[in-house]
């Protein structure tokens, strides 16, 4: 093979993995993660208690393979059809079968092996489990149109004991999908919403056990407890998983798999992943054999570059780093027009430079086809001989279990369409070519390691920060997005914060807010809105979101108040509550520095330029300063600190053009990554007094017009704006 084309494989591989920290959509993900344990005899692997968790779809499936794992019981994913007697065989001691998108009584329900509910081991099934399991024993479900996740309290069974040692009201992220209408036999309830949703279902003889709801994530708050009472009360487990074993096993992979003599090039970001992995390959291998590449892209954070080198050379690993900011910020590439869903046109468009271009979609295509030229090139200058050499990649296990799950649910839009580089990725991986030591490791694991491996504390705890880095933390706009929509949904936002007076004036609108809210929730405006003044102000910009279960990028909304501060819980509910009402709304920030009066209706025209990302690369830094410094960073798991075009304020008298832009920060709280919620002001994660300094300081860099706080949980908005 020609050597440069084998140098874009490498390169090809490692962007995926940079950029978009998706997901191989291999079929070889079952056996990968069942390494060893599909003998079909009584091997070692019997020794130790695993759990099999049976994938039946679900996006969080490897948030319980996690929340098993940190409490130190070893799991598998298996494909849901796995039959019950491979895992008698193979030794596992309890099952849990995840939620999925599927109706039970779909035609095309996944399959699956109803022995599992007879051979004597403990199920927890979750949602669609749940479902599984109270129709193979007679039960019924209702079937319902449409399907809403959300965080609602539950009464439990306080008997039950997959919920021994909690309080009977629990917050949990409930399903409303099909729901079970008769209790299957042999079967008692063991949680109830309050509308007398089935949440939970068990039988204590049969260890069966069921929940309507998602126990291993953070909107439910003791859902692992649940998780311990089943593994540890219930299936008898125990704690024998530990990481050290795991990274003795690992170093020998490296070694077994890379040999004396081959060398291997990684590919160094700054985050956490890809600097442990050159760490972890240097505790195996020798100096002369890792070679670390860094490509600075110009919208790494402040002094970013510098920081990663020096710490990787104090472990003995020379890093090459490139800087490219010249290339990427005048670059651009071409991208394949799509029709309806799915359907390529065949058309292609040229997009504009970087510096000019606006739509998220093309930015993240640019910088990641412009970051393929510049490692081909660095890759090729430093010459080293194709074939020894291998890939080193920081993937980590929750990234190999999204796409086998993509694979089990036979929804193809489950599938990220816009990473057609699985072939790539499959040719290497027949050909042994790549190394990824952290693959068996979830983030927190991989931070447990780095520690280990003598990288500094400030390097491993580092928040997640995207590939794309600053670029995707600027909202580029040449005009406010303004759809057909704008003018009602800024009406409605309104009627929201002034329930009280609205319901006396009978607003045409006010239907809109009764029909998508409950009586307990209009109550709760009612009480909001007859306190001090709040304003709900529609901005003109387009921001991503979930809906349902896809992405939208649509309408933020800034609530302001005359009293400061506002009672931050009001706030808190408001921004649960409008994007509930407003599907068009994703996500509701509240802004500093007194109540909004005049409405946004226009922008200040934003695009990448050097002034741009150095105005969001100071605020940048004086947040994440003044966060750290303060201790919190510790329990904000992650704080984008965001530019907007927008500028408020301005006198409608002068009609000066907009020259400012608004700073919003997006403290988060999650230790799932998947869902979490804001971190709300004065509680330990964001004390008052921190986030007024955080916003003073904020205020004095240039340009900046307000500074806003965004207080969307996750669904409905995601953690990045973009
Ligand atoms: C495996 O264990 C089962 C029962 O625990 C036993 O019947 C079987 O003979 C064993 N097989 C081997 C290959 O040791
Ligand atoms: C950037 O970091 C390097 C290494 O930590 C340090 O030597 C340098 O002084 C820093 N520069 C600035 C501007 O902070
Ligand atoms: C990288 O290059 C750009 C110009 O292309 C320059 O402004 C910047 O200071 C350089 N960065 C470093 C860390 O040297
Ligand atoms: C991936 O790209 C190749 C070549 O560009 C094309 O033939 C193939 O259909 C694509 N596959 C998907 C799933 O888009
Ligand atoms: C409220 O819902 C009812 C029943 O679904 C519908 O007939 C009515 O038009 C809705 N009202 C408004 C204002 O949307
Ligand atoms: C797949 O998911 C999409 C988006 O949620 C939905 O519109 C579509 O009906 C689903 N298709 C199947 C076959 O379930």
């Amino acid at each position: 093979m020609h050597r440069s084309v084998a140098m874009f494989r490498f390169v090809m591989v490692v962007f995926r993995d940079f950029f978009l920290k998706c997901c191989w959509r291999v079929g070889e993900m079952h056996t990968a993660s069942a390494d060893g344990q599909f003998r079909g005899t009584n091997g070692s692997s019997q020794a130790r208690d695993k759990v099999a968790i049976l994938d039946a779809g679900s996006q969080y499936g490897k948030v319980i393979d996690r929340r098993i794992r940190e409490l130190c019981v070893e799991s598998d994913i298996l494909p849901l059809d796995t039959p019950a007697y491979h895992l008698k065989e193979n030794g596992y001691r309890a099952i849990i079968i995840s939620g999925g998108p599927n109706s039970v009584y779909a035609e095309d329900a996944p399959r699956y092996d109803a022995d599992i509910f007879k051979i004597g081991l403990p199920v927890l099934g979750i949602c669609y489990g749940m479902q599984m399991l109270n129709k193979e024993f007679g039960g019924s479900v209702l079937r319902k149109e449409a399907r809403e996740d959300g965080q609602y309290e539950v009464e439990v069974e306080t008997t039950c004991p997959l919920f021994n040692r909690l309080e009977k009201l629990q917050p949990v992220l409930l399903t409303h999908g099909d729901s079970v209408q008769k209790v299957g036999e042999r079967f008692r309830v063991g949680a109830q919403s309050s509308n007398h949703l089935i949440a939970a279902i068990y039988n204590e003889q049969m260890r069966l056990y069921g929940v309507q709801f998602h126990p291993e994530v953070d909107l439910t708050p003791k859902g692992k407890q649940m998780l311990s009472n089943f593994l540890f009360d219930i299936a008898g487990l125990s704690r024998s998983f530990t990481l050290r074993s795991r990274r003795e096993a690992c170093i020998q992979y490296i070694r077994d798999t890379v040999g004396e003599t081959n060398k291997v090039l990684v590919l160094v970001s700054g985050g956490v992943d890809s600097t442990v992995c050159a760490a972890l390959l240097r505790t195996a291998l020798r100096e002369d054999q890792v070679i670390a590449l860094h490509i600075d892209n110009g919208f790494m954070r402040k002094n970013e570059s510098a920081k990663v080198e020096r710490c990787l050379r104090e472990l003995g690993v020379r890093l090459h780093v490139v800087n490219a900011t010249h290339q990427f910020r005048q670059g651009s590439t071409v991208v394949r027009e799509s029709g309806p869903p799915g359907v390529p046109t065949g058309r292609s468009r040229h997009t504009p430079l970087l510096c000019h271009a606006t739509a998220p979609e093309d930015k993240r295509k640019i910088i990641g086809d412009v970051f393929i030229r510049v490692a081909e090139q660095a890759v090729h200058d430093l010459n080293l001989p194709e074939e020894q050499v291998f890939l080193g990649q920081g993937t980590l296990r929750p990234d190999l279990i999204e796409s086998a799950s993509a694979m089990c649910s036979s929804n193809a839009s489950n599938i990220k369409t816009h990473h057609n580089d699985t072939e790539l990725v499959r040719a290497l991986r027949t050909r042994g070519r790549v190394v990824e030591p952290l693959k068996d490791f979830h983030k927190d694991e991989v931070r447990a390691l780095g520690m280990e491996l003598g990288l500094p504390p400030a390097m491993v705890e580092r928040h997640p920060f995207p590939g794309p880095g600053l670029a995707v933390r600027v909202i580029c706009q040449d005009e406010p997005y303004m759809e057909r929509d704008f003018a009602e949904t800024q009406v409605i936002v309104k009627i929201m914060v002034e329930f009280a007076s609205m319901c006396v004036k009978s607003h045409a609108l006010l239907g809109r807010v009764v029909n998508a809210s409950t009586p307990t929730e209009q109550a709760e405006l009612k009480r909001i809105s007859s306190k001090s003044p709040v304003a709900a102000t529609l901005l003109p910009l387009r921001t991503v979101g979930v809906q349902g279960d896809a992405r939208t990028y649509s309408y933020a909304v800034a609530l302001s108040t005359e009293r400061y501060p506002p009672d931050w819980k009001d706030m808190h509910y408001l921004a649960k509550l409008i994007p509930r009402v407003c599907h068009n709304v994703n996500r509701v920030c509240y802004a500093f520095g007194g109540l909004i009066k005049e409405q946004v209706t226009d922008i200040t025209p934003t695009f990448l330029t050097q002034h741009v990302i150095s105005t969001i690369r100071q605020a940048d830094d004086i947040a994440t300063q003044v966060l750290l410094s303060s201790g919190c960073g510790r329990l904000v798991a992650q704080m984008p600190v965001v530019l907007i075009p927008i500028q408020f304020d301005r006198d409608a008298a002068v009609r000066a053009a907009p020259c400012q832009r608004s700073v919003v920060l997006r403290p988060f709280l999650t230790s799932d990554f998947m869902t979490g919620l804001a971190a709300l002001p004065g509680t330990e994660a964001m004390p008052q007094e921190v986030l007024d300094r955080m916003r003073k300081e904020l205020m004095s860099v240039p340009g900046i017009s307000r500074v806003l706080y965004d207080l969307t949980p996750k669904p409905p908005a995601t953690t990045e704006w973009e």
